[in-house]
């Protein structure tokens, strides 16, 4: 009579807390995980903009000074976890991604051409570059598993607001830990991919004249380099007098197609630097993170800071303390945050790093016609020549921009190799770029990334 009215109810009330007690222990637990994932490892996280004190080229990937306090510097875990070495060849891989994989609707024709010459060309020489099409959905599993040793790394990807972002940020992440060519899906390559002079051996051993930096710029002797660790391209060369009212950087480098050796010292500051920014800059995310020496001055402070780049440090009317969200963000912080603008400064960072704490760095220089210290008439790298030696030569040596305008032939500098910018944008019409069938056009691009949309 009463009773199973009771049970019924009864049944009813511990069913509703077994479910309830099931569902915040599971909550909690998934919380205490990420907490314990993300906390394990106490990290520090450096500007890369003050690096004076370091040798970015001889870090020591395990500094025995920080072992003891658990917090390690952000540089020095990413170094212990992907340790570089220069004397390996560059992986035979090609990485792309896309939002969806080429079997969904959605995947635009005109990439289906573009992927099927980067396939084709992949599996055309032996051994084969192995082809890999990373979707969306792939990106954070695949990060989990590259930098489970690294969190930060990808809480920041996760925390980036919008996709663009994070397409650029996980280039240089599948690059930095596997190696390989990165492109975007809006290119195609032109040739085998064995002749980029990054891998063809006639081409390195062609290179006869290496220029020692520093007092002279004379040649020396040396042997043929290695293969180059890190490959990149030149995106814009505006040389005419007022580019500065156009370009925001008289040299810029393109990201939509790069070559390196995993573990790439640059890539690593380049990691470093996006990390902290994105940690410092996003809102929502709290920031129990300690900074680099950050009590110090508001000027260190700025470093962390998006809002704080370049030309909109002075602007008086920009709200530079509102953290970012999807709604704030413009294109000039997708270019100092992830995109070409800060990777061209990154660039420029560790070159002039390396040679002002080195002194045994070894460049060649092609463009430059050093036995006639430069003299020449016509456009070409050597009306440069005169700043690049004054630059070179300074108490603080550094690479004049000029040192990648106009070039025709590949540079190294070290184990970073400049391609002209024919090499990844042929038949543009622009800036020097030279037709398709030059012999130093590698990668078209049809110029349709269309995440812009
Ligand atoms: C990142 O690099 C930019 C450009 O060089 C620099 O202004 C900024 O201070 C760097 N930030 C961090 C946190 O490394
Ligand atoms: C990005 O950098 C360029 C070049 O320095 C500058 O003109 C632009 O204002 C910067 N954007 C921001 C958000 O600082």
């Amino acid at each position: 009579m009463g009773l199973p009215k009771i049970s019924r109810r009864t049944r009813y009330v511990v069913v509703i807390v077994i479910t309830l007690y099931v569902l915040v222990s599971v909550q909690w637990n998934t919380a205490r995980v990420n907490h314990d994932f993300f906390n394990s490892i106490g990290t520090l996280l450096p500007s890369t903009a003050r690096v004076d004190d370091l040798n970015l080229k001889k870090l020591q990937p395990v500094d025995a000074s920080r072992a003891d306090d658990q917090l390690m510097d952000l540089r020095v875990q990413l170094a212990s976890q992907f340790p570089y070495d220069p004397t390996l060849p560059i992986p035979k891989k090609v990485w792309q991604t896309w939002k969806t994989d080429s079997s969904d609707k959605s995947f635009p024709r005109n990439f289906f051409k573009c992927q099927s010459v980067w396939k084709t060309l992949s599996e055309a020489e032996t051994p084969h570059h192995q082809y890999q099409l990373i979707t969306d959905d792939q990106m954070v599993p695949l990060l989990k598993q590259m930098y489970g040793g690294v969190p930060q790394v990808i809480r920041a990807f996760e925390s980036l607001p919008i996709p663009i972002l994070k397409a650029d940020f996980f280039r240089y992440l599948i690059l930095y830990a596997r190696g390989g060519i990165y492109s975007d899906m809006d290119t195609f390559p032109l040739r085998p991919l064995s002749t980029w002079p990054s891998t063809s051996s006639s081409f390195l051993s062609s290179l006869k004249n290496p220029l020692k930096y520093g007092n002279s710029m004379e040649s020396v002797d040396t042997k043929t380099p290695a293969e180059p660790g890190l490959v990149i391209g030149i995106e814009a060369d505006p040389d005419r007098s007022d580019w500065a009212k156009w370009y925001a950087r008289r040299i810029q480098f393109c990201q939509w197609t790069m070559q390196s050796k995993p573990g790439h010292p640059l890539l690593r500051e380049l990691i470093t630097n996006i990390t902290a920014t994105t940690l410092e800059s996003v809102a929502d995310l709290k920031s129990s993170l300690p900074l680099d020496d950050i009590e110090t001055t508001k000027e260190l402070a700025d470093d962390y800071n998006v809002n704080m780049r370049d030309k909109r440090r002075f602007d008086k009317h920009y709200k530079h303390q509102q953290k970012k969200t999807a709604k704030n963000i413009d294109g000039t912080d997708i270019m100092n945050w992830t995109g070409p603008g800060i990777f061209s400064d990154v660039v420029f960072q560790y070159l002039n790093n390396l040679i002002q704490k080195n002194d045994d760095i070894l460049m060649f220089n092609e463009n430059l016609d050093v036995a006639n210290k430069g003299n020449s008439d016509g456009d070409s790298t050597t009306k440069f020549y005169k700043d690049i030696v004054k630059h070179l030569q300074d108490v603080k040596p550094s690479l004049f921009w000029g040192f990648f305008s106009l070039i025709t032939e590949p540079i190294l500098v070290d184990d970073v190799m400049v391609l002209p910018i024919t090499s990844f944008s042929p038949g543009v019409r622009t800036m020097g770029a030279k037709d398709d069938n030059d012999r130093m056009a590698f990668v078209k691009h049809i110029f349709e990334g269309s995440w812009k949309d």
